[in-house]
């Protein structure tokens, strides 16, 4: 009887200590990973977020586990997790909520899981660019990405890291080098780009932003981003200045925010929302929803740059249709023109760091 409620203890409590999370996996008597769920809970499906103890991590985990397509939810970062992990643990959803704290842990951590959600790295302070972060987050995605090639090959991988547009390209060097690279199941996190574009739309519009669908294409940087306005739902006119506006102020959202953080990091809360928004549409797609379409930065054949961002169908591989850019005005392809500039310019640059990362 003592025995029972020892481990009864033990099994409710084992989330919080991420340590013993090896030894609790291998015994039968107590919590196992295939029955992590809440009790009562509906079967779903098993999500890791890395580097969830930071800005991002934080609101990111929270939001996830109000997520009812969640039944697991694994918090993996370099620092704090075990906090993180007791904090959320406490909330009366139906996923299970399990910590994981240092390298020897990333394992345990991604081991089984559907998707995993990656916003681990630095972010930026005021007067830095997306590509002045390359050397220190293209050296973390390397490791985290070698770990999803070791323990879950199969998962749908969200990066949220910046400098995206560099960062993608490094995950799928990783993932091809351990012969496990599936470009449907590698998706840059352009969301916010989005999320930011409704929003300011629907200002100048007058409408409620949930009414309003912008697609943004291109990449997340600067020049890189380019909201279609000519595309816009439901179909809306600008004028030059309007557009002119829109433009300048999607593509600087993100400068926006760092400086008005003024040195204390950089978009945060409307990321988790739009990464728990981009999160939700790839689970509504593994679970065979149909027509579940959001931009993101993929593996393309849309332009000649190998990565790009636009829209995709969401299903049960990943990424399964990469859409066309469809019509752009001429406004929209002098932008393509600067895009292609700022890309390469940026990629030149990178080439460095990244033969020095993936070495
Ligand atoms: N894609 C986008 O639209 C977008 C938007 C905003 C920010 N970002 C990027 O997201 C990243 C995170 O931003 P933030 O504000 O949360 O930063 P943050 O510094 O607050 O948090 C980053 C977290 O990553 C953790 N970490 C560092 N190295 C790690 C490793 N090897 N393994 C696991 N975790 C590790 C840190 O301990 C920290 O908790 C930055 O690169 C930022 O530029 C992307």
């Amino acid at each position: 009887m003592e025995q029972k409620t020892n481990q009864r203890i033990a099994k409710i409590s084992g989330h919080l200590y991420p340590s013993n999370s090896q030894i609790m996996e291998d015994s039968s008597e107590v919590m196992m990973r295939a029955n992590c769920r809440a009790k009562g809970g509906a079967p779903g499906f098993k999500v890791a977020i890395l580097g969830a103890a930071g800005g991002i991590g934080q609101p990111l985990a929270m939001l996830m586990k109000m997520n009812p397509l969640v039944s697991v939810l694994h918090l993996y970062d370099v620092v704090n997790s075990p906090g993180v992990t007791a904090d959320i643990s406490h909330m009366d959803t139906g996923a299970v909520v399990r910590g994981f704290l240092g390298q020897p842990q990333l394992e345990s951590a991604l081991t089984g899981m559907d998707l995993v959600i990656i916003p681990a790295g630095v972010p930026r302070k005021p007067g830095m660019t997306r590509d002045d972060l390359f050397k220190i987050n293209a050296g973390i995605v390397k490791t985290l990405c070698e770990g999803i090639a070791k323990s879950c090959p199969r998962a749908i991988v969200n990066l949220i890291s910046n400098p995206v547009n560099s960062t993608v390209p490094i995950a799928a060097e990783v993932f091809k080098k351990a012969g496990i690279y599936d470009p449907k199941r590698l998706l840059g996190v352009t969301m916010l780009d989005v999320v930011r574009a409704n929003t300011f739309v629907a200002e100048v519009l007058g409408l409620d932003p949930r009414e309003v669908d912008v697609p943004v294409v291109g990449g997340h940087a600067g020049v890189t981003i380019l909201p279609l306005l000519s595309q816009v739902k439901p179909p809306s006119s600008f004028t030059q200045q309007e557009i002119e506006y829109l433009t300048d102020r999607i593509q600087n959202g993100g400068t926006e925010v760092v400086e008005a953080k003024a040195g204390t990091g950089s978009a945060t809360l409307s990321m988790a929302y739009a990464a728990v928004k981009f999160a939700d549409a790839c689970l509504r797609g593994l679970r065979g929803d149909a027509n579940v379409v959001e931009c993101s930065f993929v593996s393309s054949q849309v332009t000649e740059l190998p990565f790009f961002a636009t829209k995709v169908r969401l299903g049960r591989s990943g990424a399964e249709e990469v859409f066309q850019l469809g019509p752009l005005n001429e406004y929209e392809r002098s932008w393509q023109k600067a895009f292609r500039r700022g890309y390469h310019s940026s990629r030149n640059k990178m080439k460095a760091v990244s033969e020095s990362v993936l070495m």
